[in-house]
C-alpha cells in the first residue's frame, strides 16, 4: 500500500490524473475501472486537460464503470452514464464502444451483471481501478456488510449514502435506493487500484481502511490486501493519519 498526502483537492487531482495517465503511457489499450461520484471531478479535468496537449490517447482505452443506479436511463441528468459522458468521454477521443457502464434499466439484473463479469474478463480484467469512497467506508456501491465475495450485483444503499447523495438531487425522494455495482471481488481483481479522498468527512473512513481491521463493516478496509494499491488524499481526508509512522511503514 502506498499513501501520498497532497495539500489540497487539486493536487490531489493532479496526482491522480498524473497515475492514470502514465498507466495509459505505459499501456495505451489499458482496461481502466472508473468512478463517479464529487471526488474524481478534478482528475477528470486534469486528464482533459493532459489529452487536450497530446500526451494521452483514449483511442484504444477500454473503460467499465463500478456502479449505476438502478432505474436511471442513461439520458438522465443523475445516472452515472450521463455523468462521465457529461464530465469526461464527450471531451475525449475514447471510442464509446469501448466504454462500459452497468446498465441501470437492464430488466434481468442477474444476466447484465454475469454479462459485465464476462466483459470484464474477456477484456483481461482491469488495469487500474479508480476509486472513491464513501463516507460509511463503500467503495462502488459496496455498502457495510457486503460479502467480500461479490461480483457485480444489485445492491440496496444505505441511509447515510443516500442522504450524502441527495445533494446531486432535487430531493431526496428521487435518489434510487437500489444500484447495480462491481462487487469487492470484482475491485479487488484489478491490477492496480487507485483511490482518490478529499475533505474532513472522509478522515474517519480513511483510516479505518489504512488502520483498521480488515471487515465487511469497512468495505474500504479489505483494500489492505491488494497487492498494488495507492491512496492519494488531501490534508483533511489524511488528518486522523499519523503520517510519520505511516512513512516508515509504507514508504
Ligand atoms: C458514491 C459512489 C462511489 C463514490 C462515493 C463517494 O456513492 N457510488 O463510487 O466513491 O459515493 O462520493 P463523493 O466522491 O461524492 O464523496
Amino acid at each position: 500500500m502506498r499513501i501520498i498526502c497532497v495539500e489540497d483537492y487539486h493536487q490531489m487531482s493532479k496526482k491522480a490524473a498524473n497515475i492514470v495517465a502514465s498507466q495509459l503511457i505505459l499501456k495505451p489499450n489499458s482496461v481502466l475501472g472508473l468512478a463517479t461520484g464529487a471526488t474524481p471531478l478534478g482528475m477528470y479535468k486534469q486528464l482533459v486537460k493532459t489529452y487536450k496537449a497530446g500526451h494521452i490517447d483514449f483511442e484504444e482505452v477500454t473503460t467499465f464503470n463500478l456502479d449505476e443506479y438502478y432505474g436511471l436511463n442513461k439520458e438522465n441528468e443523475q445516472s452515472y452514464y450521463y455523468y462521465m459522458y457529461d464530465n469526461f468521454f464527450q471531451y475525449i477521443n475514447i471510442d464509446m464502444k469501448k466504454v462500459n457502464i452497468p446498465n441501470g434499466m437492464a430488466r434481468d439484473i442477474h444476466k447484465e451483471s454475469l454479462a459485465y463479469e464476462r466483459k470484464i474478463r474477456s477484456c483481461g480484467g482491469v488495469d487500474l481501478q479508480v476509486l472513491g469512497i464513501g463516507r460509511n467506508g463503500h467503495i462502488g456501491f459496496n455498502e457495510p456488510d457486503i460479502k467480500f465475495e461479490a461480483l457485480t450485483h444489485m445492491v440496496r444503499l444505505d441511509e447515510q449514502t443516500i442522504q450524502d447523495n441527495s445533494r446531486f438531487f432535487d430531493s431526496i425522494e428521487d435518489v434510487p435506493t437500489k444500484a447495480i455495482s462491481m462487487g469487492i471481488k470484482t475491485i479487488m481483481h484489478a491490477k492496480k487500484i487507485l483511490l482518490l479522498a478529499n475533505g474532513k468527512e472522509k478522515a474517519e473512513a480513511i483510516y479505518g481502511a489504512i488502520y483498521g481491521k480488515i471487515t465487511p463493516e469497512l468495505p474500504a478496509s479489505v483494500l489492505q490486501l491488494h497487492p498494488d494499491v495507492v491512496f492519494v488524499m488531501d490534508q483533511d481526508a489524511a488528518s486522523k493519519l499519523d503520517l510519520e509512522k505511516l512513512k516508515e511503514e509504507y514508504l
